[in-house]
């Protein structure tokens, strides 16, 4: 069934936003469930994912099933009005199955197997392992499927999460059948892989092997394939579930937990399957960036699928327990992201969990109902939260739109933090946080987009390091510019086909079009190295990191290396291309000198509202929605952009607005 006729629980007129979190009745006696459905009630608690970690008890031993004990929380939760997320349990298979077949485990890079004890102690690709899952789940539809509590069902639990990578002798078999899918003879395998070098050629498939530890580095072309095997053969497991759940309940929509910048699996490749696409967000308090990460990470999620709905899927309420110091939220401070979420677009602000657990790894994490009860601090802001999200249900069929676009893609992830690189410490997060700190300080929101999508509805792209595209994604990338739009492109951009082999010639290969200049080589700069970049007016900022020995060829310099062993080069590069303009940023430039940048284009060179504060606007038809946030701990001011009525309040406002510390103002007007 296609996303368009699926029904989403979420982002329809007349859909709340939906609000709760992972709920675990397993773990307590059902004495406490009444309660707990309670004091869901008291909060404005209205959808719960059970079942996440129940495998053990829902199949105490292999084909004998106890469903008695969730119907009765399904029944509960259904008599207070409250929905469930229904989570297939298989991502921590019970120490029974992990028993009975050794395989089910997975195994590490140096054939060592992993135990069970903890949680996703499993291979992916194991026929045991699949058929236990296949079996779990059908019992599992059957049995509570079309319980009426059912709104959502939740495949599996963050996917790949700690074990992302398993080297079994199934993995083996798996990878060698999806190599042959892709590549036919053994010949063109040895050409992709570029096996010449080092002896590395391969006369039959049977000796291939998952990349299990060798004594130096890997082949990256190897590396790079059996990251995208990975992720198909994960994606392939959760399509296996997908399928049950949907032949028995073609009404109720499927989603999984992502985990915004994952590097593991290619969201994009699997947000088309998901009808909701769901995601975990634990950003650090004690770290000043985290508003910017999960602005980030919000942004992402919302643009991995852009015609489903999304929404956080867990999120804790104050602090974390598996950081080496666990800082918590300031009091207020969860609430300002809460709506910093839904300024994004959010379809509903779930938390992990429910009730704070008694036992195991994760007691000292907060939750919705802390340890100390109703009488802690954080219940009230739960409380209060949840009774102010009932007021805001008419925000549902609201959409974000962005004018501006980060081209990103996994494979170039993969491939560009690849083994033995000029500068291994050239990230994708390092390269995108240099490149949007200043645009998030300016606009409300990004879209993100794969280098091959359509890019006509953006005023801008942003395309950090997209060290690996193919022609077409190349092609794409110029035409956008050809057809009007500007774009920002950084160094390290264009080197690499999809197979890892560089492209010959001045660096940049389908995006040299775009360059203006002759990337002759390229230069890591000694840490520390500072070099200065002197602009066309003769204003001076500075750079670090790297430098491109570039000659200039069709583009207009507008800024050149200043000192150092590469002065004179060019630094920045502007290239009208066909109806656009494409600016080439061969250099690490520090954010004076992106500020320059981005106030070149109208699309990026809006004030923004303030530091410390976040803008975002939603619409649905002639309807507009302001979503203004403090994220900081002391009161901001901020300039309404229409005025309106305050949601929250209920208040008539325009002009200057104050918020409160870590406070947030949702003001209502019509288009026009
Ligand atoms: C997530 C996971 C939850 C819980 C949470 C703790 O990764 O899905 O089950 O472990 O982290 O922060």
């Amino acid at each position: 069934m296609s996303l368009d006729t699926s029904p989403s629980p979420a982002g329809r007129a007349g859909d709340p936003v939906y609000y709760g979190g992972d709920y675990n009745p397993e773990q307590w006696p059902a004495s406490t469930w009444r309660e707990d459905v309670r004091l869901m009630r008291e909060a404005g608690v209205n959808l719960v994912t059970v079942g996440v970690f129940s495998w053990a008890r829902l199949e105490p031993q292999e084909g004998r099933f106890d469903f008695a004990w969730l119907r009765e929380v399904l029944d509960l939760l259904e008599g207070a009005g409250i929905g469930a997320d229904l989570a297939t349990p298989t991502a921590s298979p019970p120490p029974w199955a992990a028993t009975r077949y050794e395989d089910l485990a997975p195994v590490d890079e140096r054939g060592a197997r992993y135990s069970h004890g903890s949680r996703q102690a499993l291979c992916v690709v194991s026929p045991n392992y699949r058929r236990l899952a296949l079996a779990m789940t059908t019992k599992l539809v059957d049995e509570l499927g079309h319980h009426p509590a059912v709104r959502m069902f939740h495949v599996h639990n963050e996917y790949a999460c700690h074990v992302p990578y398993c080297y079994c002798d199934h993995h083996a078999a798996s990878f060698r059948a999806w190599l042959q899918r892709r590549y036919g003879t053994v010949e063109e395998l040895n050409e992709a892989w570029g096996t010449a070098f080092w002896s590395q050629g391969y006369s039959s498939y049977e000796e291939v092997l998952p990349p299990r530890m060798t004594p130096t580095f890997g082949n990256p072309a190897q590396l790079l394939d059996y990251k995208r095997f990975t992720s198909d053969a994960y994606l392939e497991q959760f399509l296996e579930e997908k399928q049950v759940l949907r032949a028995a309940r073609p009404d109720v929509p499927i989603t999984t937990n992502f985990m915004g910048l994952f590097k593991p699996l290619d969201y994009f490749a699997w947000a088309s399957h998901l009808d909701v696409v769901c995601t975990d967000n634990y950003p650090d308090p004690g770290d000043p960036d985290s508003t910017a990460h999960s602005a980030l990470h919000y942004d992402l999620v919302r643009s991995l699928n852009k015609s489903a709905p999304w929404l956080v899927m867990e999120q804790t309420t104050q602090r974390v327990n598996w950081r080496a110091h666990n800082v918590p939220k300031a009091p207020g401070q969860m609430r300002a992201m809460n709506y910093q979420a839904l300024g994004r677009g959010a379809a509903g602000l779930l938390f992990f969990q429910w009730r704070a657990s008694r036992s195991g790894a994760e007691k000292f994490h907060s939750a919705m109902l802390p340890h100390s009860g109703v009488d802690a601090p954080g219940w009230a802001e739960v409380v209060t939260l949840g009774r102010e999200l009932a007021r805001l249900g008419r925000l549902a069929p609201a959409r974000v739109q962005a004018e501006v676009a980060v081209v990103f893609s996994w494979p170039n992830w993969w491939a560009v933090e690849g083994v033995a690189q000029p500068a291994q410490d050239l990230t994708v997060q390092g390269q995108l946080d240099w490149m949007l700190r200043s645009l998030y300080q300016r606009l409300s929101t990004l879209d993100f987009c794969q280098p091959g999508e359509d890019l006509a509805p953006y005023k801008a792209i942003v395309v950090p390091s997209l060290y690996l595209l193919s022609d077409a994604e190349g092609a794409n990338l110029v035409s956008y510019v050809e057809g009007g739009g500007t774009a920002f492109i950084s160094f390290w951009s264009g080197i690499v086909d999809e197979r890892d082999a560089v492209r010959l010639g001045p660096y940049g290969g389908p995006l040299r079009p775009l360059m203006g200049c002759d990337v002759l080589d390229v230069a890591p700069l000694p840490e520390g190295q500072v070099l200065e970049v002197e602009w066309e007016d003769g204003a001076r900022t500075t750079a670090t990191f790297w430098a491109d020995v570039a000659v200039e060829r069709d583009g207009k310099v507008l800024a050149r290396l200043a000192d150092g062993p590469w002065a004179g080069r060019p630094a920045v590069l502007a290239t009208a291309h066909g109806a656009g303009t494409a600016y080439y940023v061969g250099t690490r430039l520090d954010q004076a000198g992106m500020a320059r940048l981005y106030d070149l284009a109208r699309a990026t060179a809006s004030p923004g509202p303030g530091p410390g504060t976040e803008r975002t606007v939603r619409r649905d038809g002639a309807d507009r929605y302001e979503l203004l946030v403090n994220q900081t701990p002391t009161e901001r001011e901020v300039q309404l952009t229409w005025p309106g009525t305050e949601l929250l309040s209920g208040a008539a406002v325009s002009g200057r607005h104050s918020l409160r510390p870590w406070g947030a103002a949702v003001v209502h007007s019509k288009e026009g």
